[in-house]
Formats: C-alpha cells, structure tokens, sequence
C-alpha cells in the first residue's frame, strides 16, 4: 500500500511531480541538494497552483490541501518511511547511481523506485542497485500536472507485483499510464523524434519555410503545433540528445541527427529557453 512518496529532485519535472503525489493525497516528501534549490523548487509549485486558481482551474482548498501534503528537506534520511521514490534529477547516469546507493543506505526493503529518465536504459538503471525486482521507469510529460499521460516502463528485471503497483499508482494520480518497453525513446519520442528530425531534413532539402511546414503540419494533420514549434518548445539540444541516444542503439538512419540540427545547437539556438530557435522569442 503507498502512503507515502519521495520524490528525488524538485527541478522542472520533479516540482511537477512531487505536485501532482500531493494533489492526489499522498503524502510527499521531495528533496533537493540545497536549501536555495528547495526553496526555488517548491515556490515553482505554489506559483502554479496559484496560477490553476487565477485560471479558475483550481480549487483554493485543492491548493491549501496540496501544500498541507508536501514538505521539502534536503537531507536523504527524511525519506526513510517512504513506500514509493520517483528519482527526478539530473540525467546523468553515475548521479543517479550515486543517489541510489545513498538511499539504499536508508530505506526499508519494499520501497519501489522509479526514474523518470528520458533517455537511460531501466535495465541498466536498476541493476545499479540492490532492488532491481523493485524498479521501474515511470517517465512522465511536461508541465507534469496537466499532462495526463505516463509511460511505465519494466527493466528486464522488474517484478510482475512491482510493475502493477507501479502502474496503479500513476492511475491514483489521476494519469492515464501505458505500457512502454525499455528501449530508447520508450513509446512516444521513438515516433515523435524521427518525425522531428525529418521536418528538419525536409527543410533543410528545401520541402517549403519553416512557417509554412509548421502551418502545413498544425491545419492539415490536427496537430496543436508543427515541428518547429515544438522543437523550439522541447529544445533542441534535448532532441539532439535523444536521438543521439536513439541512434547509438538502433543505428537507423531515422534516428540520425540531421546535421542543421546539430550546428544549431552548436551555435547554441536551442529554442525557447535560448530566445532562438527556428524561430526568435523576446
Ligand atoms: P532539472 O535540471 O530541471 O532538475 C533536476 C534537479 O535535480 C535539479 O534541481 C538538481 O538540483 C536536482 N538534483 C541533482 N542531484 C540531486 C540529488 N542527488 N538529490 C536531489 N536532487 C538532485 O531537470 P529536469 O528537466 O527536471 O529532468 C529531471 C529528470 O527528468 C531527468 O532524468 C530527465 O531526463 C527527465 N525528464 C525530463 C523531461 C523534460 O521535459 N525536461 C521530460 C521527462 C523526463
């Protein structure tokens, strides 16, 4: 039975789901590596619950009840009686490990873990500590609280009981999880990354504007943006990443950056976050 969650990491996704545990009721405990970190992190949820009021989404009692369930620490030990840990920091494998080896130091035996990797192997993940039976990927989309879709991801190594207990949690988050097997990309950026990266060479060979593939793509096909918005949004060294990831496993030509992608972000255009990408924000 999960009562109480830990989440590792308080940035961008970790705020987000450390949010949407205690939104549900769980209590949760997330940590940061220090006290200006936390700080930051944790007024990065109050500043979206207030906004979900503001926009009229957002029941004050559902804010007062969410904060009320969440406390910030920066020590691990205050993980101890957790059932559940979603680890959320920085996408660096020797990090990860590191900070699982200092949780496995603290807590109890049952307790699940779950990266919300992008890009590592679950596998190789789980076999970095002593409870690879008991770890799972459970990978979710930004902004976390809004979006509704989770990939739940078994290691080879993930026990059926796990992978059920995990799979029922992200539905008691009020999340439409599904199934997603342990190879780069999982379900949705192996199809979205290839489709991303053929805008790029379809622009690149001269197939029409930046604007007009993206108009093209958004009215003709239904889609809420076209690639080069959505690149911008993403970023683009992050997609550069990934497929760099993808390729290296699969060593198809889909998954191979194509080479405008990469001077960009050597040039450091790498979206919104840089003010640049394929298109300019101010
Ligand atoms: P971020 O850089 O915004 O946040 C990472 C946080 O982890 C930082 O605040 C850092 O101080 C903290 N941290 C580092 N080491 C720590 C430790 N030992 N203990 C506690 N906290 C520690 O990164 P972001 O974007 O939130 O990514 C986190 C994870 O989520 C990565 O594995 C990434 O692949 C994955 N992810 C990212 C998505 C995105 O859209 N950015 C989407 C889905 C997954």
């Amino acid at each position: 039975m999960i009562k109480t969650v830990g989440v590792l990491g308080c940035g961008l996704m970790g705020a987000g789901i450390a949010q949407a545990c205690a939104q549900s009721g769980y209590k949760t405990i997330v940590v940061e590596v220090t006290e200006p970190i936390l700080k930051k992190g944790l007024a990065r949820i109050e500043k979206f619950l207030d906004e979900g009021i503001a926009r009229g989404k957002v029941a004050p009692e559902v804010r007062d009840a969410t904060l009320r369930h969440l406390s910030g620490t920066t020590s691990f030990a205050d993980l101890v009686g957790c059932d559940l840990i979603v680890e959320a920091i920085v996408e660096n494998l020797d990090e990860k490990r590191v900070a699982y080896g200092a949780l496995e130091a603290l807590v109890d035996d049952h307790v699940i873990f779950c990266s919300n990797t992008s890009s590592l192997c679950i596998t190789e993940l789980a076999a970095a500590t002593k409870r690879p039976d008991r770890f799972a990927g459970l990978h979710f989309f930004n902004p976390v609280p809004l979006m509704k879709l989770v990939e739940v991801i078994r290691a080879l190594s993930t026990s059926d009981e796990t992978y059920r207990a995990v799979f029922a949690f992200a539905e008691s988050l009020g999340k439409e999880p599904i199934t997603a097997p342990d190879r780069p990309g999982f379900i949705v950026n192996r199809l979205l990354i290839p489709y991303l990266l053929d805008a790029v060479r379809a622009y690149e060979q001269g197939l029409g504007t930046i604007e007009d593939i993206d108009k093209g793509m958004k009215l003709g096909c239904g889609y809420p943006m076209g690639p080069f918005t959505l690149l911008d949004f993403v970023g683009l060294d992050t997609t550069y990443y990934v497929a760099n990831v993808m390729f290296e496993e699969f060593r198809e030509p889909a998954y191979a950056a194509p080479p405008l992608l990469k001077r960009m972000v050597l040039a450091g255009r790498l979206g919104r976050k840089s003010g640049r990408g394929f298109y300019e924000y101010t």
